[in-house]
């Protein structure tokens, strides 16, 4: 006898461990209720993009970043829907927050410079950028035209490169009065999984994405010295708007347990676990994180294609 419990290797059956995933994902999303009030971006002026989703990576990084205490927060998306819930919200919540909600489209060079350009104006300073609009594509290779390609990587991949172009701008800008004597700031892209790899997206999706990943490379040497960082972080899965139609479908099929299965933690991932990644992007707390594709996917990106329980 070795002593070794084989049952306890094993861990939970499927439907134990499925009622303890939704625990989880209980407890991460209440954080924000049942935590104090952080200081971590205390001062910093952040512009945050995609923030119109009611159960979007923008939007709970929104409310996280008004938790940790930024001063200023100018919120971008092209639909102008729920911009008017999510101000309030964080005036609710957070009344010694300033919420600015910009309604438009993230790839234009005059909105977003625009939006850098008010950033300096009023608030003096631009410390932190955090690119996350995005699409995604259905279409398989076939279905794929110029036109829809070049779209995505318009919206995808161009919207970080112009927050990278005027992000840095101003983030080079120095403003004493407002208490910003060197250079330097965080810029922070959502790419994805589908972005490192194969097998996680559509060919469009992808590539926009490997776009973004590579941006985060080059753009730290092109913006060597001045104290500004660029990382761009790769979610795997992640029940947002973004994929409410595979987490509708999985359900409606009795499947909803196998979502996520095949990454080592065995499950999905939620908005609020991205957010907690760019707070620490964007906080000075990642002070020498630069030029880093950082996933963030139950450990998914990690491993060659691996049978689930095989290892196990
Ligand atoms: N959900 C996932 O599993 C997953 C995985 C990897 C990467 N991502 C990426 O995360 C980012 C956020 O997506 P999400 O999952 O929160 O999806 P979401 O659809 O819930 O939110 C995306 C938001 O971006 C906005 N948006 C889209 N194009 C825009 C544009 N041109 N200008 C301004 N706003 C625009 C949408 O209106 C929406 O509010 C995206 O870049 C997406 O590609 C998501």
């Amino acid at each position: 006898m070795s002593g070794y419990d084989q049952t306890k290797a094993k861990g939970p059956g499927p439907q134990e461990f499925y009622e303890n995933t939704k625990a989880r994902i209980q407890k991460i999303q209440s954080h924000l209720a049942n935590s104090p009030r952080g200081t971590r971006l205390k001062g910093k002026v952040c512009i945050i993009t995609g923030v119109g989703s009611l159960k979007g990576i923008g939007r709970a990084s929104a409310l996280l970043f008004a938790h940790e205490g930024a001063k200023h927060l100018y919120l971008v998306d092209f639909d102008s829907t729920n911009l008017p819930d999510l101000k309030a919200t964080v005036e609710r919540l957070y009344p010694d927050i300033k919420a600015t909600t910009i309604q438009g489209d993230a790839a234009d060079e005059e909105l977003i410079s625009g939006a850098c350009e008010r950033a300096l104006k009023e608030e003096g300073r631009l410390d932190v950028f955090f690119a996350n609009a995005g699409i995604a594509t259905r279409n398989p290779l076939e279905g794929t035209t110029s036109e829809s390609f070049m779209n995505v990587m318009r919206i995808n991949s161009l919207s970080c490169f112009l927050a990278i172009k005027y992000g840095s701008a101003a983030m080079k800008s120095t403003n004493a009065s407002r208490g910003k004597t060197i250079s330097g700031g965080s810029i922070i892209m959502t790419a994805s999984v589908a972005g490192l790899r194969s097998g996680a997206g559509t060919i469009d999706y992808s590539a926009s994405k490997a776009a973004v990943n590579s941006m985060a490379k080059t753009a730290t040497y092109q913006l060597q010295k001045t104290g500004i960082r660029v990382n761009s972080i790769c979610p795997g899965l992640i029940e947002t708007g973004m994929t409410t139609d595979t987490f509708d479908y999985a359900r409606k099929r009795g499947a909803d347990a196998k979502i996520g299965q095949l990454n080592p933690l065995g499950r999905f991932g939620v908005p609020e676990e991205i957010a907690q990644a760019a707070l620490f992007l964007a906080s000075d707390d990642s002070s020498y994180v630069n030029g880093q594709n950082i996933a963030v996917d139950g450990g998914l990106s990690s491993s060659h294609p691996v049978i689930p329980g095989r290892w196990a």
